[in-house]
């Protein structure tokens, strides 16, 4: 695909959706991109970037009831937020709900009875009636003098949500040592902190980490070699299709990545959504929906723990996740909204102190979970009855050695075929080369006990 074919193909279907809206939102003509100090928004009030590419307001994900400040494309067909305020905190009701720049210089939302859900926290010196809230062309909303524009006091790319759009950036702000990452939504209908994200390296180099719950990191970006991150294999298909031009910056204040649009005219975001993948997406007005252009990782059950505890990643089935037999979802209505994250429980809880070994579950072909106990036990059996007279162990493998788990089991994946020999025994990295002999002959096994 094309730059050129989508730049064509962009303007006579923008024409049209453009005659659409304008139809439907005639206030917005009188619409404003900025608000001023002591003013707010309720209801289905609105600003409108100036040249109408993003729209701030309240918005309800999905099918929910519930209400968030966000920012989106205005004129795109499909509702497309690109950031949003109180994540973690919703509105029931917008009508007497204001999100409003008050004398102290920040922007605030409060709820039905006039509580503070949330702000801006900007701390600045002295309050000033000279402050205004403005959202820019790239949707960025600044808080800013109104006499020196060029001094802002808190800008939304300072504060990203799961999405990161020409122009903005992650990072690190080296002065503040706030870091700019981007965290997954929780569920397609509730943008509240998820378990993925995406930051720069703690560390100082210039690496980007795809990390579950702030620790296990599930992908890299690799440094930034002065052209492109060296561990994006897709990065060589950008530069040839060439929609933006991704930068690395470190300078005294910050370090961080942006890019910008090689053509204005393409519309295109990278989200880290509830997959646990970034994906970047382009609109595409052919079809009036978003192409998906790459995804990282590419494999969607690298993503770690995708499943949740006792869930199992399957790239061949669809949806990917599934329990183990003798487990059930934690939560179906999570799972019904792709947000695997809680995972399984056992239909039957477990007795210790119980001494079958028909309780076990055998499962060949998997990518062990990482956090293994090694012990020295000389048979399968041995191994087994190690697990069974531990009342925390919940799964052991034998293989060339007796492996057990404890408590929750996370990152459980099916594996397929022979190409995959690296990764099969990663419970086993310290022990790959004599494994890889055995599991020649036959089968590792591993078994997750159902009852005791
Ligand atoms: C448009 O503005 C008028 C007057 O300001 C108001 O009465 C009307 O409710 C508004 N319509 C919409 C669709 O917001
Ligand atoms: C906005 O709210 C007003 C008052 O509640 C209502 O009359 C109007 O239809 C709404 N406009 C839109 C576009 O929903
Ligand atoms: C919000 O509250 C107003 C006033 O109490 C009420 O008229 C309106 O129906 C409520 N809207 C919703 C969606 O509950
Ligand atoms: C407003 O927020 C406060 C604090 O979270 C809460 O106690 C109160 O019930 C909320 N009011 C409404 C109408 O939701
Ligand atoms: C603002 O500060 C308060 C108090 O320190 C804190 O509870 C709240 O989470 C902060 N809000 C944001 C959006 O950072
Ligand atoms: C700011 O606005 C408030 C309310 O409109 C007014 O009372 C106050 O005098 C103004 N302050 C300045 C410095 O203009
Ligand atoms: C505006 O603010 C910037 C940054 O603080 C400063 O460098 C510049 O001199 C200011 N301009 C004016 C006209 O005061
Ligand atoms: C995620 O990390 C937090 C803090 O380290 C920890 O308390 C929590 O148990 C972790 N969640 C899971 C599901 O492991
Ligand atoms: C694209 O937009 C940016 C920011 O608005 C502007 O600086 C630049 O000149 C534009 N480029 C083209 C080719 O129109
Ligand atoms: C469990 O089985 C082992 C060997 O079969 C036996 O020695 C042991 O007494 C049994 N323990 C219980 C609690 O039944």
């Amino acid at each position: 695909m094309e730059a050129r074919n989508r730049a064509c193909l962009y303007f006579p279907v923008l024409v049209f959706f453009v005659l659409i809206f304008v139809s439907i939102e005639a206030n917005l003509s009188a619409a404003t991109n900025s608000i001023s100090t002591g003013q707010s928004l309720s209801g289905n009030q609105t600003i409108a970037s100036e040249d109408g590419t993003f729209e701030l307001g309240f918005f309800t994900p999905g099918n929910s009831r519930k209400f968030y400040i966000g920012i989106w494309y205005k004129k795109l067909p499909k509702q497309t937020v690109i950031w949003v305020a109180n994540r973690e905190k919703f509105i029931s009701n917008t009508t007497f709900s204001e999100f409003k720049l008050t004398q102290d210089r920040n922007l605030v939302l409060l709820n039905q009875s006039k509580t503070p859900i949330w702000s801006s926290n900007s701390s600045s010196p002295t309050s000033s009636n000279r402050t205004e809230a403005v959202l820019l062309n790239n949707g960025n909303l600044v808080l800013r003098d109104m006499s020196n524009t060029s001094v802002i006091f808190w800008q939304s790319f300072d504060h990203p949500t799961d999405t990161f759009v020409p122009e903005s950036w992650i990072g690190m702000n080296k002065v503040t040592g706030e870091y700019q990452s981007l965290t997954s939504w929780k569920n397609s209908e509730d943008p509240a902190p998820g378990y993925f994200s995406d930051s720069i390296d703690p560390g100082g180099t210039s690496e980007f980490f795809l990390r579950w719950n702030q620790s296990e990191i599930y992908w890299r970006s690799g440094t930034w070699n002065g052209e492109y991150f060296t561990g994006a294999p897709v990065l060589p298909e950008m530069r040839r299709t060439t929609i933006i031009n991704v930068l690395y910056i470190d300078n005294e204040q910050r370090r961080y990545s942006t890019c910008t649009l090689k053509n204005n005219a393409t519309i295109t975001r990278q989200v880290l959504d509830v997959s646990g993948q970034i994906k970047q997406w382009v609109w595409l007005d052919k079809n009036q929906d978003w192409l998906l252009f790459w995804s990282e990782p590419d494999a969607q059950c690298d993503v770690y723990s995708l499943c949740g505890p006792f869930g199992i990643c399957d790239s061949k089935s669809i949806p990917y996740c599934s329990c183990l037999q003798g487990f059930e979802p934690a939560s179906m209505a999570d799972w019904e909204l792709n947000d695997y994250s809680s995972g399984c429980v056992r239909r039957s809880t477990l007795q210790c102190g119980k001494n079958s070994s028909d309780g076990f579950l055998t499962l060949s072909n998997m990518k062990l979970p990482s956090n293994s106990h090694s012990l020295d036990a000389q048979s399968s059996d041995d191994c087994s009855s190690a697990c069974l007279n531990d009342c925390s162990c919940t799964a052991y493998a034998y293989g060339n050695g007796c492996f057990i788990w404890k408590g929750e089991l996370l990152n459980l994946q099916q594996l397929y075929g022979d190409g995959d020999s690296t990764t099969l025994f990663s419970g086993f990295q310290l022990l790959i080369s004599t494994i890889q002999k055995v599991r020649a002959e036959h089968y590792l096994s591993f078994l997750v006990l159902l009852e005791r």
